[in-house]
């Protein structure tokens, strides 16, 4: 059963904001390559995310502090290619806007004409506003990044729940008013409270999309194999699992060996 209220050709920014206004919620995911981004896609997804977790979970990095402008442009391009109907969403890379807002719009621009995705998104509040700011001039739609920010785990420390205290939850919620002021067309809320996260879309008309942030926010995104069950080793409160495919893929490839030192593969019909 479909709970889609409305049927959209393409997914815009627009599409996106009518969503929130009708209480449409909406889906994200992430992927980073061609075949995994064309299933996703043909399934109904709103928006694909290639986020910098490729730098986790396609090159093995432990941050996504690694993964360059380039690096990330083969994947948005790969991504680009395979889809018909969701807007893409591609991470600008860690040192490619913060501090220069000139670099930020280079960076930006770099993505949207090498890679033909629609928007970019950056992390952070108002420590990246002017960032934010030259890239919209360009008619380049951003999409904003809030609460637990990987990119500035050195100065977290941990992986942990963000804007618990009074403090952090008050910039965390100016930030969000601030970014849909410079004119941001939607956020990620990742792993904050629920009762925070709520305050925050509530405040807001752009849509906020959740990651461990409750079910009272606009969307949810998680990393497509984090949910796949690829991924074993990384087991948070909010990731829900929909497949096993860590160890189904695993079977798969001990009866593929077993079969090629058994010479039961290939077989008479498997041959020329
Ligand atoms: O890079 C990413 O996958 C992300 C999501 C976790 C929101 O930024």
């Amino acid at each position: 059963m479909s709970t889609a209220k409305k049927q959209y050709k393409r997914i815009t920014v627009k599409s996106l904001h009518e969503m929130k206004q009708n209480g449409e919620k909406i889906a994200m995911l992430t992927a980073y390559d061609y075949t995994m981004a064309k299933i996703v896609d043909h399934a109904g997804i709103d928006i694909i995310l290639v986020g910098d977790s490729a730098s986790n979970v396609m090159a093995g990095h432990e941050t996504t502090l690694p993964i360059t402008l380039d690096q990330m442009i083969y994947h948005a391009a790969s991504v680009v290619r395979a889809i018909e109907r969701c807007l893409v969403v591609v991470d600008l890379p860690f040192g490619t806007y913060q501090g220069n807002s000139r670099r930020a719009l280079e960076s930006a621009i770099r993505i949207m004409k090498e890679t033909g995705g629609h928007s970019v998104k950056l992390e952070g509040g108002s420590e990246i506003s002017e960032s934010i700011s030259r890239i919209l001039t360009a008619g380049i739609p951003v999409m904003g990044h809030l609460g637990l920010t990987p990119q500035s785990i050195y100065k977290f420390g941990t992986y942990t729940v963000r804007a618990k205290e009074e403090e952090e939850a008050k910039k965390l919620k100016e930030d969000a008013l601030l970014l849909q002021k410079l004119g941001c067309f939607a956020l990620v809320l990742e792993k904050v409270p629920a009762k925070l996260a709520k305050e925050v879309a509530d405040s807001l008309y752009i849509p906020v999309i959740g990651i461990g942030a409750g079910v009272d926010v606009d969307g949810q995104v998680l990393v497509m194999h984090d949910m796949l069950g690829m991924t074993h080793e990384f087991n948070p409160r909010f990731l829900r699992r929909y497949l096993n495919l860590y160890d189904e893929m695993t079977g798969a490839f001990k009866n593929y060996i077993l079969d090629v030192k058994s010479k039961d593969f290939p077989n008479e019909n498997e041959q020329y």
